[in-house]
């Protein structure tokens, strides 16, 4: 079996470490593995599969002979070094926001969209995390009757924001800390209604991508979005509450069905037994669990559940490794 050298840029950060861990776990066919941060991190090593492997800083060089690179480091190194990557002849899949609304770069849900990975020009986005989870769970669904527009509300945990995020948190509850940094309020005890700047009308960056995003992965150019995205003091895993409305009505028992069998989900639907998905049940998996599947009360051709994945996994790294896969013919 052919094996590939990958290297992991942002290695040390929450996601970084996040595909490390995925990488072995999975078995994915490596020749070597490269673990690229920043001058701060350089010389450092970290213990992978029992072995023990150096960080080295990222410059220009760091991707010759590299058949792979995963983005983990934000959208301003993705862009310091796409050029670099693309000249050392690797395919880049990048977790950041800089390349996703180009049309020629692929934006990718192996279980949703696989065919639009292979128009590649040797760079994939990997999409937003909490679009990830939410067009997940409903891409099924929308196979059944088409969805014509999506209410959504995101309840998304710290590690979002990434190591410092989760860092933050923990300062905090711990009584240390008290002034945000990685946050605009104190996120111990609170909520915060805004993930990102304002990007039209009102809406937050981190809004409009799920209306962005969902309409590409989706292939549904028309698909109309309204989102409201709020971080919250969770250390992993982002729920979505979303209400669906569809092109022609789909029944709760129909939905259950369909989720019961759909690729990347699993149902976990019982209000009676108190069974729901929640970020401390759901943490450290890939599959995203959906529940409390109901009628929308206000139209008769909706319907509205709850959705929670774990967002370093299956919203970042676990979609990455798989798009890799997807590319390597596993
Ligand atoms: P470092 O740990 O050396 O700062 P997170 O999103 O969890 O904060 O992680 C961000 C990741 O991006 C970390 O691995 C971080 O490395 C890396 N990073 C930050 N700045 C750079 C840079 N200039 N070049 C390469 N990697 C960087």
């Amino acid at each position: 079996m052919k094996q590939y050298h990958v290297a992991i840029l942002g290695a040390t950060g929450a996601v970084g470490r996040e595909m490390q861990k995925l990488l072995a776990e999975r078995g994915f066919p490596l020749a070597s593995l490269r673990l690229l941060a920043s001058e701060r991190s350089a010389g450092s090593t970290v213990e992978w599969n029992g072995e023990r492997l150096p960080v080295a800083a990222a410059d220009r060089d760091a991707f010759r002979g590299m058949d792979f690179v995963l983005g983990a480091a934000g959208s301003e190194i993705a862009r310091k070094y796409a050029g670099a990557i693309a000249e050392a002849g690797a395919i880049f899949i990048d977790n950041s926001a800089a390349f996703r609304g180009r049309a020629d770069v692929p934006l990718v849900i192996p279980e949703v969209n696989p065919a639009d990975a292979r128009q590649h020009r040797g760079l994939l986005s990997n999409p937003n995390c909490s679009t990830i989870i939410t067009v997940t769970a409903i891409h099924a669904l929308h196979a059944l009757s088409p969805v014509r527009a999506i209410v959504a509300s995101t309840y998304q945990a710290v590690s979002g924001a990434g190591a410092g995020g989760i860092a933050e948190l923990l300062a905090q509850t711990a009584g240390k800390q008290a002034t945000p940094r990685v946050f605009p309020h104190p996120i111990a005890y609170n909520l915060i209604p805004q993930i990102g700047a304002e990007q039209e009308a009102g809406y937050t960056t981190e809004e409009m991508k799920m209306q962005q995003e969902a309409r590409r992965l989706l292939h549904q150019p028309e698909l109309r979005v309204t989102c409201t995205c709020v971080r919250v003091p969770v250390l992993r895993c982002h729920s979505i509450s979303a209400t669906l409305r569809f092109a022609h009505p789909v029944s709760v028992q129909e939905a259950r069905d369909c989720l019961a069998k759909a690729a990347g989900c699993r149902l976990c639907d019982d209000l009676q037994a108190g069974q729901y998905p929640m970020p401390l049940t759901v943490s450290d998996q890939d599959l995203v669990y959906v529940g409390r599947i109901r009628e929308d009360l206000t139209d008769a051709c909706g319907l509205t559940l709850w959705c929670c994945g774990d967002q370093l996994r299956k919203g970042a790294a676990t979609n990455a490794i798989q798009i890799a896969e997807l590319l390597t013919g596993k």
